[in-house]
């Protein structure tokens, strides 16, 4: 039986700060073979099969749900899968965000969540922009394969695809290896009709779909006073083109002299809690991220540095340096 193979950091499940923007598969998976990227991968039946059938594939599980994750790399620890990776967050950030052009050989979206009334139909995930997208990072032969009980769902998803005029697209019988997911054997066990289709790109997208997230060198401040004297804290939110920044508390350390910011930023599809720091340094206050929970270092993030120094500015402090 196979062992699962390492990725960088020694485990199946891949971390948001071993995602390089952008990502190059083979350093992930140690082997250049084609990609699978299954989005929405549920309790990982479907994943565990695919990786096992295509021992020459690499595949990659996105899941918005933790439980999900924990389950999925136990899965394919019990099962000795070698050749999977899986990453807990949104599929549309791995396939816009990380993955380079022309790297992807199949998106598979299986029981998509359906989100059926007419106001939440912005949150379904196969939208035009996202088969505009898919058509920029599908390698040549790549496709995307759709199976849904739900028949608005797959209508519209159908239909956003004709709209880009970027796909030609096959309703066909779903394959076997779709309907072992929990849903499909959930509606099948409910005697409810099953919908498949590929989209098979014609073209690319003219847009260019440029990654929005970005590394940047990661910025500090220092400033001069006495943070003992910096009084009370409420929770502010800054907006930024692509995202937002939210100050959501501080707390000073039990010696008195440091003050510790939780900060949320969320830009494009990805969300990241972090720690911004103030501390007594040789030449004053020093201000920087904290390195906990490996934050990637973004626009963002680089932000929340600023905002936190400029917070404590406007509580009196005198800034010295900022570093952006
Ligand atoms: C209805 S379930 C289907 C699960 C599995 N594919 C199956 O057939 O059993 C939809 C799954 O998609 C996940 N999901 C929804 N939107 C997502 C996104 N943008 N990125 C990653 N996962 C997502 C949900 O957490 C949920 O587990």
């Amino acid at each position: 039986m196979n062992t699962p193979m390492d990725s960088p950091a020694g485990s199946v499940r891949l971390w948001t700060h071993e995602l390089a923007f952008p990502l190059t598969p083979a350093t992930i998976f140690g082997r250049e073979a084609p990609l699978g990227l299954e989005i929405g991968f549920g309790n990982g039946a479907f994943l565990v099969d695919f990786a096992r059938r295509h021992p020459d594939w690499n595949f990659l599980g996105v899941e918005i749900a933790a439980a999900s994750i924990d389950r999925g790399v136990r899965r394919l620890r019990r099962e000795g899968i070698s050749n999977a990776r899986l990453y807990c967050g949104n599929g549309r950030l791995i396939l816009w965000d990380t993955l380079p052009e022309e790297s992807v050989h199949r998106i598979v979206v299986n029981f998509p969540d359906p989100w059926p009334k007419e106001k939440h139909e912005g949150r379904r995930l196969l939208q035009s922009e996202f088969f505009e997208l898919a058509t920029r990072r599908l390698h040549p032969s790549g496709e995307i394969w759709l199976t849904t009980d739900h028949p608005d769902y797959f209508d519209f998803a159908v239909s956003q695809a004709e709209a880009t005029g970027l796909y030609e697209i096959h309703i066909e019988a779903a394959p076997s290896e779709t309907l072992q997911t929990k849903y499909a054997e959930k509606w099948q066990s409910m005697d409810l009709e099953i919908h498949h289709a590929k989209f098979i790109p014609l073209e690319k997208s003219p847009r260019d779909f440029c990654p929005r997230v970005k590394e940047v060198p990661v910025a500090h401040a220092r400033l001069q006073g006495d943070l003992s004297q910096v009084g009370s804290f409420q929770k502010e939110s800054h907006a930024f083109e692509g995202g937002h920044v939210v100050l959501l508390e501080a707390s000073r350390s039990l010696d008195g002299d440091r003050i510790t910011f939780e900060v949320i930023v969320e830009e494009a599809d990805l969300r990241q809690a972090l720690l911004v720091e103030a501390r007594p340094c040789q030449t004053g206050i020093y201000v920087g991220l904290k390195h906990f929970g490996a934050p990637v270092q973004t626009r963002g993030v680089r932000l929340a540095v600023v905002k936190v120094a400029d917070w404590l500015e406007s509580r009196g402090m005198i800034l010295m340096e900022r570093v952006e």
